[in-house]
């Protein structure tokens, strides 16, 4: 395996950890109790959402979700004629455009209802929300800054959520981030500080700033529990969207989830939540690109977050931006090593053609950090992943982002696969 990943060729790798539910269930320190809370949560602040956001949000009610999708016989080359595959549309996610919705808004929310039940602002756990879309509690909010690292999209979820409220946000980016990423930031008021290093260098930062300042209050993307549950409620919400389409997910028909993964935050949080969800038949495939597979490593190494890519000679520099990370967090790490079913990688040259092709044949505007999640079904046949063996599959291939890509930087990935819009 290490000198596969060294030569970055792409790879699959099974979990050996990967354990039933109710054997792992013990030694997983995020419980189904917490990720129902998070969902509580974001019902609670549904309101609140509608109300700072009624153009994206109003006809939901304040409810952050995307469809699922059916993808055309294209998606489904190399698989047996039983298996299904769908696309799960977070590329489309209203207000954030990406998977780093749930995950942001959570962390966020959570953060703005500690401060103003401490303040008075809420008279209670379960008062109305809106009340946090006054001038007040703006006012109230502006006193805090919101700080965090990132790759582009959950810079882009913390900056557009806590700027409604009013908070002051800082959004620490790698040299990684996309320059569009940035300038929607900075149209919508948050500072946004360059760093020339990677994504981890860009986390220590603001980790190290927000130490000595009460009024600062980091969102720790390595470290964060209150992100990972927010992520993990799209799991939970989704026997009710398989239910609407009248899919069955059992030993007889799994279910196999493929995530894009980056840190680890919103793959681990999805795949702990459709476990808890919909219990074993439901897997998952976590997709990194070969020059930064952090998770994988992470995992197969048994060293999670104390593992580097840099150590493998990779130099973790990718189209897939979002993806661009040289070590996982390690609290995803730990939950995954009795969780994750298989992790894969994609070859760098595969990245544009895979973003042309979801075009030319779904018609979709994925970016390059999203599109890795197609190699996933195919992989996981061709790999004979023992859950699926003899039995028909379905298989979801979640879009995590692209939606919000500006026309001229969507053309610029078309390009370098040879293709004109
Ligand atoms: C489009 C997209 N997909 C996937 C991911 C991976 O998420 P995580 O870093 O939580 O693993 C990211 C992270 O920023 C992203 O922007």
């Amino acid at each position: 395996m290490r000198q596969a990943l060294e030569a970055a060729k792409p790879v699959f790798w099974k979990n050996p950890g990967r354990l039933p539910l109710d054997a792992a269930r013990s030694r997983l320190s995020v419980t189904s109790d917490a990720v129902r809370a998070a969902a509580d949560r974001l019902a609670r602040f549904a309101p609140l959402l509608a109300a700072l956001f009624p153009g994206a949000l109003a006809a939901t009610g304040g409810i952050i979700e995307s469809d699922l999708l059916p993808l055309g016989d294209w998606a489904a080359q190399g698989l047996p004629p039983g298996d299904s595959v769908w696309l799960k549309a977070d590329h489309l996610l209203p207000v954030a455009g990406s998977v780093k919705a749930r995950g942001g808004f959570h962390a966020v929310l959570c953060v703005a209802e500690s401060l103003a039940l401490a303040a008075g602002l809420l008279p209670g756990a379960e008062a109305d929300t809106r009340a946090l879309a006054t001038d007040a509690a703006r006012a109230f909010f502006a006193g805090h800054t919101l700080s965090v690292g990132s790759t582009g999209n959950l810079g882009l979820s913390i900056g557009i959520l806590g700027r409604a409220l009013g908070f002051a946000v800082t959004v620490h980016m790698s040299a990684e981030a996309k320059v569009w990423k940035k300038e929607m930031l900075r149209s919508a008021g948050a500072t946004v500080v360059e760093h020339a290093g990677d994504y981890a260098a860009a986390c220590a930062v603001a980790r190290a700033q927000a130490a000595h300042d009460p009024r600062n209050h980091f969102i720790d993307d390595e470290n964060s529990r209150d992100l990972f549950l927010g992520y993990a409620v799209a799991g939970l919400r989704l026997p009710g969207q398989l239910a609407a389409k009248g899919m069955e997910v059992s030993s007889d028909r799994p279910l196999c989830l493929h995530l894009p993964c980056g840190v680890g935050g919103a793959p681990g949080g999805i795949a702990l939540g459709a476990r808890y969800a919909l219990g074993d038949a439901a897997l998952a495939v976590f997709i990194e690109p070969t020059q930064a597979p952090c998770m994988l490593w992470g995992l197969a190494s048994g060293r999670r977050d104390d593992a580097d890519i840099r150590e493998l000679g990779l130099t973790g520099l990718t189209l897939a931006d979002g993806l661009a990370v040289p070590r996982p967090s390690g609290l995803v790490a730990k939950l995954m090593e009795h969780v994750v079913d298989a992790l894969a990688t994609v070859a760098e040259a595969d990245l544009p053609r895979l973003v042309a092709r979801a075009r030319q044949e779904g018609g979709l505007r994925l970016e390059p950090s999203a599109a890795v999640a197609l190699v996933g079904p195919a992989m996981s046949r061709a790999a004979e992943l023992p859950v699926l063996a003899g039995r028909p599959a379905t298989h979801i291939v979640w879009a995590t982002g692209g939606g919000m890509l500006p026309d001229d930087d969507f053309a610029a990935v078309l390009a370098l696969a040879g293709e004109g819009r």
